[in-house]
């Protein structure tokens, strides 16, 4: 192997930020986990404890900018958990209709440019119009990126990148010997958008549950036992101080 120079970890996505005390992430992912609980431990069923957790949504969405935040990744839906009970799948999904019927206006006028990533083409006809809707009005903002995973899995993910660059092989319009890490994130879910520099996820777990794989590659972790209808802005500077107290070395030293 040649020695070269240092090749950047993140292709596409700019030159990793240098390890530095009080460094601010620029993308947080946040595992929304323990709902459930929530409602479990105040004996309600736990579609309250979704909708507590949508005003942790909204708190959060707000928070983020002024904590520097320029992209917000909410780990909503993931490709698992089609696995849950009818009724429950059934009550997120109404509540995932609500929530972009009642809130999309007012994300667009305080500036939040909307993505979704995931297989949404399994929803139903109206939520992928309302989808396609939200992400077209907004595309145009720049005060927040908040990118929503639903029927998000990065199994799922790099499945589809794969079939789609074997169709490319096949055509004949992508060499094999082309394929490297920047022609796979150009196919992912994320394209265009920074890794995450912080995951966050809720509740106590500590597990990726399929979320970001290829992309958290080199992110900072931060495990909190709040549940998420708990979640605040609080909460949120409590994990983006601790971000600013490790040291990032990408690999090196
Ligand atoms: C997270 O809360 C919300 C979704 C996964 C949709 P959970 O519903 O997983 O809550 P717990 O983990 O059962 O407490
Ligand atoms: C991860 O939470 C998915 C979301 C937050 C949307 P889960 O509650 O589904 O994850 P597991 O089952 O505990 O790993
Ligand atoms: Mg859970």
């Amino acid at each position: 192997m040649s020695l070269r120079a240092a090749p950047k970890i993140t292709p596409g996505h700019g030159t990793p930020r240098a390890a530095a005390a009080g460094a601010m992430p620029r993308h947080v992912a946040i595992i929304m986990d323990g709902n459930g609980r929530w409602a479990k431990a105040r004996h309600l069923p736990r579609i309250m404890g979704h909708r507590k957790g949508v005003e942790a949504v909204r708190r959060t969405i707000e928070a983020a900018p002024d904590l520097g935040i320029e992209v917000l990744t909410l780990y909503a839906f993931s490709s698992e958990n089609w696995r849950r009970p009818a009724d429950e799948v059934s009550d997120l999904m109404g509540l995932l209709r609500l929530y972009l019927q009642t809130e999309i206006a007012e994300l667009h006028a305080n500036g939040v440019r909307m993505r979704f990533i995931g297989d949404t083409t399994a929803f139903s006809t109206d939520v992928i119009a309302m989808l396609e809707k939200a992400a077209a009005l907004t595309a145009g903002n720049t005060r927040l990126t908040l990118v929503l995973a639903l029927n998000y899995g990065a199994h799922d993910e790099l499945v589809r990148v794969t079939r789609a660059m074997a169709v490319e092989v096949a055509a004949g319009t992508l060499a094999p010997s082309a394929i490297d890490a920047t022609e796979i994130e150009a196919r992912l879910d994320t394209a265009g958008l920074p890794p995450p520099d912080l995951v966050i996820r809720t509740s106590g777990e500590q597990r990726l549950s399929n979320f970001l794989m290829w992309q958290a590659a080199y992110a900072e972790l931060v495990f909190t036992d709040e549940l998420w209808p708990d979640f605040d802005k609080a909460s949120l500077a409590r994990a983006v101080a601790a971000f600013g107290q490790r040291d990032r070395r990408y690999g090196g030293r």
